[in-house]
C-alpha cells in the first residue's frame, strides 16, 4: 500500500467534505496530562486498568478517588495546546468535523472545539452509585473523598470504566461519523481499547482515508492510508497551514 505524507493530507482535508477525528490521551499529553499507557502511566504503582474499574470502586472507592482527584488537580492547571487549537480551527473553518473523544478532560471544550462526542464521559461530572443523580463540579480538589450525593449514596466519577457499555447514543452517532467520513483522523491513541479502537477500522472500510498521527506505531499503522510520525502539538498546526 501507498503510504502518503503531510503535503497530500493537506490536500485532502482541504477538499474533504466531511471529516471526523477520533482522539486519545496523547493529545493531551503535551498539556501535561499523563497518558495511561507507556512511560508515566502508573500512578502510585496502579496501572490505570486497576483502578478505572466497577470492581476497583466497589473494594475502594477512596483510592480511586484520590487517583481521579490527582488527575482532576492536573487538568485543572493545564492548558489546551496547540494540537486541540488546530481541531478547533480546522472545525471553525470545515463546518463539518465531528471530534470523537476518548479523553475526559474537558480540554477540546476549552480549545473551542463545539463538535465533540465524548464516547468515555467526562471527569467533571459526577454520578450517584445509587440515585443515578448527576451532577457537574469543576473544583479542582473535592473537599470530601470519596463525595457524597444528598442521597448520602457514594458519587463516581461520571467516566466510563473497564467493563461498562458507552452512552449508546453518542456511540452510535460516533459510529455513524466513521461510517460517513472522507478523511478520518486518528490521534495520539493507543488504538487498543474497544470499542473506540474500532473506529478507525471502521471508518477505512466504509471508503474513508485514514490518517494517523502518533508519536509511535499503533495496530491502526498497518492499515493507515497516512501515519504521521511525531506529537500532535506539532503535526496538527502544520496540517492546517494554509501558507506551507
Ligand atoms: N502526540 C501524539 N501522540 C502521542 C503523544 C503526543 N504528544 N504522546 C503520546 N502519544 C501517543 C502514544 O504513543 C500512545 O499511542 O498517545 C497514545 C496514548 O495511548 P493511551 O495512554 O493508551 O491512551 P488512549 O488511547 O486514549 O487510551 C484509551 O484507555 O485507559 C483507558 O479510558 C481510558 O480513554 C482511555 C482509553
Amino acid at each position: 500500500m501507498l503510504l502518503w505524507g503531510m503535503d497530500q493530507v493537506r490536500e485532502w482535508l482541504k477538499s474533504a467534505r466531511s471529516i471526523a477525528a477520533l482522539t486519545g490521551a496523547g493529545i493531551s499529553a503535551e498539556s501535561g496530562i499523563p497518558t495511561f499507557r507507556g512511560p508515566g502511566g502508573f500512578w502510585r504503582n496502579h496501572r490505570s486498568e486497576d483502578l478505572a474499574t466497577p470492581q476497583a470502586f466497589a473494594r475502594d472507592p477512596s483510592l480511586v478517588w484520590e487517583w481521579y482527584d490527582w488527575r482532576r488537580g492536573l487538568i485543572a492547571k493545564a492548558r489546551p495546546n496547540a494540537g486541540h487549537c488546530a481541531l478547533a480551527a480546522l472545525e471553525l473553518k470545515h463546518g463539518q468535523l465531528l471530534l470523537v473523544t476518548q479523553n475526559v478532560d474537558g480540554l477540546h471544550d476549552r480549545a473551542g472545539s463545539r463538535n465533540i462526542l465524548k464516547i468515555h464521559g467526562d471527569i467533571w461530572t459526577l454520578r450517584c452509585s445509587v440515585c443515578g443523580r448527576e451532577r457537574e463540579d469543576l473544583r479542582a480538589s473535592l473537599p470530601q473523598l470519596p463525595p457524597r450525593c444528598t442521597c448520602g449514596g457514594l458519587e463516581r466519577p461520571g467516566v466510563v470504566w473497564f467493563g461498562e457499555s458507552l452512552p449508546q447514543r453518542i456511540w452510535a452517532q460516533a459510529e455513524q461519523a466513521a461510517r460517513d467520513s472522507e478523511i478520518f483522523l486518528v490521534i495520539g491513541t493507543s488504538a487498543v481499547v474497544y470499542p473506540a479502537a474500532g473506529l478507525a477500522a471502521l471508518a477505512k472500510s466504509s471508503g474513508a482515508r485514514v490518517v494517523e498521527i502518533n508519536v509511535d506505531d499503533t495496530p491502526v499503522s498497518a492499515f493507515a492510508d497516512a501515519s504521521l510520525k511525531g506529537s500532535a502539538a506539532e503535526i496538527l498546526p502544520r496540517l492546517m497551514d494554509d501558507r506551507l
